[in-house]
Parts: C-alpha cells; sequence; structure tokens
C-alpha cells in the first residue's frame, strides 16, 4: 500500500498486538533475547524513517511516553550502568517547568535541567544554561541531548546538541501538538535575537523523534489550537483531499473546545492525523534538507518562480512572522499568528487568481476557528508601518525580496515579488486602522 506522501505504510508502520513497541525495538536493538515488557492492550504504534540530508532520523509515535531505556534502545544505545550515572551522566534531559512531569515519567535517571516556559525563554542564555549542564554532568560527545517539550523546548536543544563539542547525540519528545507536526521534525534548530525570530539557527534534525498522545492530554485549549494551526496549514498544501477534509470536519465542529476534550480519549485519534502531517513534512524536506534557494525541483513547485521545495511549509508564515515581530515575539501564539497568516495568503491567493475561491472562504472561516475573540483585540494594538516593514525584512528574501507562498488548487505554490503583491502587502498595512473587523475570519 502506498500512501499519497509516496511512502509505503506496509514498510512504515509496524504494529505488534499488544506488546510494547518500546520494548520491542529495545530486544531488537540490543541484541538481547529478553521477554518484552507488556504496556496496556491496545498501544497504538507506526514508525518512519527519514533521510535529511546525510542524517537519517526516525518518527516513532504511540500512545503511552516511553521510557529512557526505550531512547536509549532506539538510537542503538547500550543502556548506562546504573552506578556510572552520576558524574558522567550518559545524557542530559531538558524541560520547561510545564513538561518537568513529562520529564519525571520519563527518566529518574538522568539528570534534568528546567528552563522557564515560552518563546522568552528561546535565547542564547538558555542554550548557554544548557552547554554548562551537559558539561558540569560530564557529557562526551556522544551524550545524548533529550528535548521533553514544545517548540521553544525542542529548538533551543537541537541547537544546543549541534554545537556541543561539534555535535552531540540528540532525541525529541515533542509534548505540544504544535512540536509534533511541525517543530520536531526537519532539523531546524535555532534561537531568537534581537527581537527576530530563530536569527540564529542550524540544521540538525533529531536521530529519534518520539510522539506520545498520553503528552497531550495536559496542553490546554489555547495551545491545542495553535497545534491545529500548524495542522491545518500542512492539510492545505498537502494535496490530500482526505486530510483536508477530515481536519476541516474536526474544525468545523469545535469538539476541541468541548471541556474535558483534552482528556479523552479524542487525543488519541490525533495519532494518525500527527501521522499524516509528520510524513507530508518529512517528504518535503527529505527533497530540500536545507531549504536550498537554487533548488527548485520536486513537489508541487513552479519552477519558472524558483522556488524552493521546502519554502512551502512557509505558507501562512511570511504574513504570521510579520505579525509576531510587530507585536513584540510572544504575545500571540506561533500559531495563533500562522492562522491569520494562512488566512490573509489564502486573500492574496485569491486576488492573485491563483486559489479557487471556494477553497480560499474555506480557509479564511477555518483560521478563524482557531482564534480566540481577544485575538481580535491585540491585532487592534498592530502599528500598520512596523507591520509592513517586518514583512518586507522576512528573512526567507530572495534577491531582496520576500516570497509568498498562496493556496492552489493542488496544494500551495510559491510566488516571487510582483506589483500585484506589493499592491496586497500596501493595503493590508493599511488595513491594521484600529479595526479588527477589517480581518474577517
Ligand atoms: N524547528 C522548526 O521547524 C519549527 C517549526 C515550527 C515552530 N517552531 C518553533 O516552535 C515554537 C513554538 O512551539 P510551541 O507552540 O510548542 O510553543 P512552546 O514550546 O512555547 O509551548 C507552548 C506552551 O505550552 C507549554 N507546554 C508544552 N507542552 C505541554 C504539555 N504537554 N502540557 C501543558 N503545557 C505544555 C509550554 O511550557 C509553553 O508554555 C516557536 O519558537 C517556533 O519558532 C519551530
Amino acid at each position: 500500500m502506498v500512501s499519497n506522501t509516496g511512502l509505503s505504510l506496509s514498510q512504515s508502520v509496524f504494529r505488534p498486538p499488544g506488546v510494547c513497541f518500546w520494548s520491542f525495538i529495545f530486544c531488537v536493538t540490543s541484541g538481547r533475547v529478553k521477554k518484552p515488557r507488556l504496556r496496556p492492550k491496545g498501544f497504538l504504534l507506526s514508525r518512519h524513517h527519514f533521510q535529511f540530508g546525510n542524517y537519517a532520523s526516525s518518527v516513532v509515535s504511540g500512545k503511552k511516553l516511553p521510557r529512557f531505556e526505550d531512547i536509549f534502545s532506539e538510537l542503538g544505545y547500550k543502556l548506562p550502568e546504573k552506578s556510572a550515572a552520576g558524574k558522567t551522566a550518559p545524557g542530559l534531559v531538558v524541560c520547561d517547568k510545564n513538561t518537568t512531569a513529562l520529564a519525571r515519567d520519563i527518566t529518574n535517571e538522568l539528570p534534568v535541567l528546567t528552563l522557564p516556559p515560552g518563546e522568552a525563554a528561546k535565547t542564547w542564555q538558555s542554550v548557554e544554561t544548557i552547554l554548562r549542564a551537559a558539561r558540569n554532568n560530564g557529557l562526551g560527545r556522544d551524550g545524548l541531548f533529550i528535548g521533553i517539550g514544545g517548540g521553544v523546548i525542542c529548538d533551543l536543544t537541537a541547537f544546543a546538541a549541534s554545537i556541543y563539542m561539534r555535535g552531540a547525540e540528540l532525541a525529541l519528545v515533542p509534548t505540544t501538538l504544535l512540536c509534533m507536526v511541525d517543530a520536531a521534525v526537519g532539523g531546524k534548530t535555532g534561537f531568537d535575537l534581537e527581537g527576530l525570530k530563530n536569527l540564529a539557527g542550524t540544521f540538525y534534525p533529531a536521530k529519534a523523534v518520539f510522539i506520545a498522545s498520553e503528552a497531550l492530554k495536559t496542553l490546554p485549549l489555547r495551545e491545542w489550537k495553535s497545534g491545529l494551526a500548524e495542522l491545518f496549514k500542512t492539510a492545505v498544501l498537502s494535496k490530500d483531499e482526505s486530510f483536508f477534509e477530515e481536519l476541516r470536519r474536526f474544525i468545523e465542529t469545535g469538539g476541541f473546545e468541548n471541556p474535558g476534550f483534552t482528556n479523552s480519549e479524542t487525543t488519541e485519534q490525533f495519532l494518525s492525523l500527527i501521522e499524516k502531517a509528520v510524513l507530508v513534512k518529512g517528504r518535503i524536506v527529505e527533497v530540500d534538507p536545507r531549504e536550498d534557494l537554487n533548488n527548485a525541483a520536486g513537489f508541487g513547485m513552479d519552477a519558472a518562480a524558483g522556488g524552493t521545495e521546502r519554502a512551502l511549509l512557509n505558507l501562512g508564515h511570511t504574513f504570521g512572522h510579520a505579525l509576531e515581530s510587530a507585536l513584540g515575539l510572544g504575545t500571540v501564539t506561533h500559531g495563533e499568528a500562522v492562522a491569520w497568516g494562512l488566512a490573509r495568503s489564502a486573500e492574496l491567493g485569491q486576488q492573485l487568481g491563483i486559489t479557487p475561491p471556494k477553497r480560499a472562504e474555506e480557509i479564511i472561516r477555518l483560521s478563524g476557528r482557531l482564534l480566540d475573540d481577544s485575538f481580535g483585540k491585540v491585532i487592534c494594538r498592530v502599528n500598520g508601518e512596523l507591520f509592513h516593514t517586518a514583512l518586507l525584512s522576512d528573512k526567507k528574501k530572495k534577491a531582496g525580496k520576500p516570497r509568498f507562498v498562496v493556496p492552489s488548487s493542488e496544494g500551495a505554490l510559491i510566488i516571487e515579488w510582483n506589483k500585484n503583491i506589493e499592491t496586497y502587502c500596501n493595503s493590508l498595512a493599511a488595513r491594521f486602522s484600529g479595526n479588527s473587523a477589517l480581518f474577517p475570519g
């Protein structure tokens, strides 16, 4: 069976009934014959391998969080001797205040560094704290950095791992929906500088990413919506109508807004949607692992426009990043900015005659459902000039001009700067006049 992303599902999905996948992998990779530990029945699992340039990366998903020995064995590591865990720890766990409990579920054996939560902590100071903790715990170059948290923790931990002794081992356990479907997969790392998002960073994919729906049960509604925005973006560009339809229905019915949703079994249903998003992103990054500006081959490209494969993932982001910058980083969540940006890119695409009107209307309406009422008040505070400047100085410029990704009848298309885009951007900046009704959806 071949999935729409071209990956063979029968090859990439493996489900032994009732047996803990993590234990199974442990037994196989450690080469020992050992009776597998049993986990609760119905443990759903899957495993996908990607090759991102020189880096092999696997994404393993299940209902339950892995134990640290599962993580070690997935990487083919020998389990550390108990007595050795002390001055020379084999690994370092990095988490934030909201994910410490999850980190403790995963290991009591490894040192755990807890950083403050949120975008404000995505700084060089945090990177330095991680590097010092690694040094103080005696990690060698074969030491394993394990990031357990949302996109901020995973980006920071991955960046620190990429420069520690010129590159240490890395595993990630994403704990927000946004991080599962996007940030933890594909190898972009970084931190914010001078008020600019991810100004410094590296490409350094995790050797293994562990997605566990159990981690989502404590996720606040606002963060769920933020993750749904990235998931929705991926569905829009995926060229997979059934993926788009499934998500459209889910967002339309607003089930995630019901009290108790995050504690229900529904989070487990998300594994299949998360998996679809991971496959779409993984497939795109495999073709263009470093967002090469001269690479114009592959997946849904407008080669004439000189676009790049990976840049498709920026759908909604050029507008979203400009909004985040104009408001000050951390004022709205990344996903809220993406939802708003997605609506703007549909608006632009329709004006350019690229996005079919029905699709544009759907995207604008559904993106709006992912934004709280309070978002309208926040957006009234945007300074149009600042927004315009941020939009034009987007770091993904080509030949000095920003490029835009707009939804098309076949996913999404990258378009170069032109007179019509300039007119749209000018009028968009002028709409920030304190009236949020100017941004329907
Ligand atoms: N590397 C990439 O390719 C990539 C892609 C998209 C986004 N990002 C980055 O990701 C970041 C946004 O990620 P995010 O939305 O996960 O934000 P985040 O990491 O700030 O997490 C959001 C909030 O949720 C809390 N949290 C995390 N897991 C939780 C859980 N299970 N239960 C309760 N609370 C939990 C966090 O402590 C934080 O307060 C941005 O910095 C963005 O630049 C990176």
